[in-house]
């Protein structure tokens, strides 16, 4: 393999690689918009069939590098934070055959216009399942039990003596547990809260799961969902039909004790309404996974609350899951490119 780097301008973030390739043959361009873990680039630089442009950065590529770094690509392996539509795609130029996704969300794609110009989707599918559910598990717990919130009373010298009320907040044992969107995260999150003594599991979403029944899951209405559940868990994919989905009248019916947790995409959720709620005791608490914008800003309301609890889209944050998402969009990309089967390829 040899790898070659150059530099495009002073100050730009291009590296290339070239992978080990027959002389003769004319390397196809992929454009990988993000510097992703080893397991992927080995593959894609190994794999003899093409030439790797990357944005040799861990900040995201600014939309005029990618614009200039996509084209004449015949393949594109981006991040859920670059917005692939009509433009990137023009610039790409007719020689895109695929598009590979580090992520297992693709509402940063303009499905319609990729799918007009015949161009192939990879994901990330199960590969990030447990280690999203688990995430989702850990921000559930400390923000209904008030973690965040404890340690750093320890550390300002908040706690005084043990108190009977000070620093209570809500257990699932007993509880009726709300699941929007009971896909492969929304399922293995449900496996993993029932142990906790949950009472009662329901969920909603455009069709009902059989796989349900193995926690006596019930499909019900959203509105029954949301005045029914003691804590909400938002695991469905950002659409048309979901975006906004948790505004006013949402958490207006909510109970006053409930907790809500989202782990699918900010947009899925209207902060301001969310902030209205959370300091107007509408609802007790919520924990956030995804944010509109990504990142935060620090100044941002909800960051001044104590009975919200942010982390920064850490879902999927694990060494190993993280590797295998790299090893995947590599594969699938690949696939694309050479016109084969793709491990994870999205049909649409
Ligand atoms: P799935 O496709 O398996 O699940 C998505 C679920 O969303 C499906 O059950 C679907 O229901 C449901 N859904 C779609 N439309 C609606 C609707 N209008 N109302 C309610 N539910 C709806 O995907 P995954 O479980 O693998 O991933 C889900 C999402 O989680 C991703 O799209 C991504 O946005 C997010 N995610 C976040 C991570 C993080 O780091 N925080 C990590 C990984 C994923 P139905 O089957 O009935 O259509
Ligand atoms: C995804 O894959 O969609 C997550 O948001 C990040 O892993």
């Amino acid at each position: 393999m040899s790898r070659a780097t150059q530099e495009i301008q002073p100050g730009t973030s291009f590296t290339f690689w070239l992978s080990r390739m027959n002389a003769v043959e004319k390397p196809m361009k992929v454009f990988v918009t993000r510097q992703i873990p080893p397991e992927g680039m080995k593959i894609l630089s190994t794999s003899g069939v093409c030439e790797v442009c990357l944005w040799d950065s861990d900040d995201p590529v600014p939309r005029a590098e990618l614009l200039k770094g996509v084209q004449g690509a015949h393949g594109l392996l981006c991040l859920l934070s670059d917005q692939i539509d009509a433009e990137v795609l023009h610039a790409a130029g007719p020689n895109l055959k695929v598009i590979s996704t580090f992520s297992v969300g693709y509402d940063h794609l303009a499905l319609d216009e990729i799918k007009k110009r015949g161009i192939r989707i990879g994901y990330t599918p199960d590969v990030l399942t447990d280690a999203t559910a688990e995430l989702t598990v850990a921000l559930l717990l400390a923000t209904a039990r008030r973690l965040p919130e404890a340690v750093e009373e320890v550390k300002n010298g908040g706690w005084s003596s043990w108190t009977p009320l000070w620093m209570c907040g809500y257990g699932l044992s007993g509880s009726t547990v709300g699941v929007i969107g009971l896909g492969r995260i929304g399922m293995a999150i449900a496996r993993r809260l029932m142990p906790f003594g949950v009472k009662r599991l329901l969920y909603s979403g455009r069709t009902a799961k059989a796989e349900a029944a193995e926690l006596n899951g019930e499909f019900v209405p959203l509105d029954t969902l949301v005045t029914e559940s003691d804590f909400i868990v938002v695991s469905c994919s950002l659409t048309p039909e979901t975006q906004g989905l948790c505004n006013k009248a949402f958490f207006s019916k909510m109970k006053n004790t409930a907790v809500f947790i989202n782990t699918s995409r900010g947009a899925v959720v209207n902060q301001e309404d969310l902030y209205e709620a959370l300091t107007g005791g509408q609802i007790a608490a919520a924990g956030l996974d995804v944010t509109t914008p990504e990142p935060l800003p620090t100044n941002h309301p909800l960051l001044t609350l104590k009975n919200c609890v942010v982390s920064p889209h850490i879902g999927s944050a694990t060494y190993s899951t993280r590797g295998v998402m790299a090893s995947l969009a590599a594969r699938n990309l690949l696939g694309g490119l050479q016109g084969t089967e793709m491990p994870s390829e999205l049909t649409f």
